[in-house]
């Protein structure tokens, strides 16, 4: 993670999605694996409804799984062409997060089925029909895929099975739940956290059109509609104008967001973004694609649940300040998943203590409050993240002590001192614990010390990537070897690390001289 320069968002990602994998292999899941389903036909209600009641959850997985049809070779171009919605997982037997993924997937079929979605639901291994998948476009694992009349359209829901069944419903003609009594209302609250809910006189009209498009577009938030404001009480309490009214309705603690603008898909979404979101957002394996795909600026507080407790106020109230401009997240910094990836950015992954830290995915920044989490200093934070003023962080190992050092010891606060200020020439060697050939030019450098010891105007010096970061320093191979002329430290020449000692040796002879020259031609000039 050495490289200063500005991090893209895909590659913070992709290193906290990788290292975050949940290692969960559901055991149902492998269980179905082995199971055959070849015909679309075997899809025998009657038998399933005849069968005793399920005793365990594993059963009642076992269950929902026997909805999602297996697709092979003989039966997938007649599903595709025969469904005007399939919905398919592509999916490897080996890979874990497929597994992780296969029983939500099963269940949010169960669901639809309940609901008697016209979508039919398929999975392919990948691995025993490489052909049929990737026929039907499936280039990773896991893969969701809707086909809509035979074409495909990619997954942007979330991964809970509630979630995959609120996108699958919006983008298989049923974006809204209709509520069409208190007992319903009652029922369906039960089952839901989150929702927007529309008041209308009739559903008709301009304003609810835009609701219905609103509701086909967002990807995870369920829609629901009613027209008595009896029951639309129920789901939102004291709804005072007669129609329409919307409003999300979500978690603690501010369960209840009024919709106050005019209705049109555009805005309604917008509200939805800026809303949708607790004040503080508890980071888990299930919201974490979710939360890292946000685009907003996130302040994210890693501390033990504990201690969180005690931090919670100030945080939602700085929150309440920012909303709509910065996403506040918690993570429990036990959850080595969650909170190690983060932790590593700033070097801090052995911590214990709480840590409040920002980032600016636009930018590839990343910051540090260096204060106590109080609200003020909490509030000045997210301002300063606003604005674009705080001073990035940079990571650092503690400074060292280099008296009598033949090479000496650069950290990222030192890296100023003493390579950018030094006044003498610098061979600096940019090495990682990890990097192969690392330890191969570590002991070329210690000859090359050795080599040119007693010369006042050049000073060998190392630097360790993995722990010391410098907006200057911008190094992509490790190892590297930089010599900065003391006459222009902007511009270091890189030094082939694949050469023998000797030819390293007659390079950096040759750019002292030619440093002495131009010290020559200076002094010249001065006289
Ligand atoms: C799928 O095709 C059928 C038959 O042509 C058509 O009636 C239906 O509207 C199509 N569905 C979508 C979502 O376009
Ligand atoms: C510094 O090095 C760069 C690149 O080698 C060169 O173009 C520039 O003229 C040098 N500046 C001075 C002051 O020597």
């Amino acid at each position: 993670m050495f490289n200063p320069k500005p991090t893209s968002k895909v590659v913070y990602l992709t290193i906290i999605l990788i290292i975050s994998l949940p290692f969960l292999i559901n055991s149902t899941a492998t269980e179905q694996d082995s199971e055959e389903i070849d015909d679309l036909l075997a899809l025998d209600e009657e038998e399933q409804e005849s069968s005793p009641k399920p005793s365990s959850e594993a059963e009642v997985l076992t269950k929902a799984q026997r909805i999602v049809v297996e697709l092979n070779n003989d039966n997938t171009q007649k599903a595709i062409d025969g469904n005007e919605y399939v919905f398919v997982l592509g999916y490897a037997p080996w890979d874990v997060r497929s597994a992780e993924l296969m029983p939500r997937f099963a269940e949010a079929a169960s669901v639809l089925k309940e609901l008697e979605s016209d979508v039919l639901m398929g999975k392919v291994d990948a691995e025993r029909y490489p052909k049929v998948a990737s026929s039907l476009g499936v280039k990773g694992y896991p893969t969701l895929l809707l086909f809509v009349n035979g074409s495909s359209l990619p997954y942007t829901g979330g991964f809970s099975s509630e979630e995959i069944v609120t996108w699958v419903r919006k983008k298989t003609g049923t974006p809204v739940i209709r509520i069409n009594s208190i007992d319903e209302a009652n029922d369906f609250l039960k089952k839901h956290s989150m929702f927007a809910v529309g008041l209308f006189e009739k559903f008709e009209g301009p304003d609810y059109g835009e609701f219905v498009k609103a509701a086909t577009t967002d990807n995870e938030v369920q829609f629901v509609e009613t027209c008595t404001s009896q029951i639309a009480d129920v789901l939102f309490p004291d709804v005072k104008s007669i129609s329409p009214v919307l409003g999300l309705v979500k978690s603690e603690p501010e369960r209840y967001t009024l919709y106050e603008d005019a209705f049109e898909k555009d805005k309604i979404l917008q509200f939805l973004n800026d809303n949708k979101f607790p004040l503080v957002t508890f980071l888990t394996e299930v919201n974490s694609v979710k939360v890292y795909a946000s685009d907003k600026l996130q302040v994210y507080v890693f501390a033990e649940a504990d201690e969180f407790q005690k931090l919670l106020e100030p945080f939602q109230n700085a929150a309440r300040k920012f909303k709509s401009k910065i996403m506040f997240v918690f993570v429990d910094i036990k959850d080595d998943n969650l909170a190690k990836p983060f932790l590593t950015l700033f070097g801090l992954e052995d911590s214990e203590d709480t840590l409040v830290t920002a980032f600016d995915y636009k930018t590839g920044a990343k910051y540090l409050l260096e204060s106590d989490p109080t609200l003020a200093n909490i509030e000045e934070f997210g301002l300063g993240l606003l604005k674009g003023i705080l001073p990035p962080f940079y990571k650092s190992q503690a400074i060292p002590d280099n008296k009598g050092a033949d090479i000496i010891t650069v950290v990222g606060k030192t890296f100023d001192d003493l390579v950018l200020s030094n006044s003498k020439n610098i061979l600096l060697e940019i090495h990682t614990p990890w990097c192969l050939n690392c330890e191969t030019t570590t002991k070329q450098v210690e000859k090359l010390a050795k080599h040119f010891k007693g010369l006042e105007n050049l000073v060998f010096a190392k630097i360790d990537a993995s722990v010391n970061e410098h907006p200057k320093l911008e190094v992509e191979d490790y190892p590297t070897l930089l010599f900065y002329p003391a006459s222009n430290k902007s511009n270091p020449i890189k030094l082939p690390t694949k050469s023998s000692s000797k030819d390293l040796a007659i390079l950096i002879n040759k750019y002292l001289k030619e440093q002495a020259h131009d010290e020559q031609h200076v002094t010249k000039d001065e006289l």
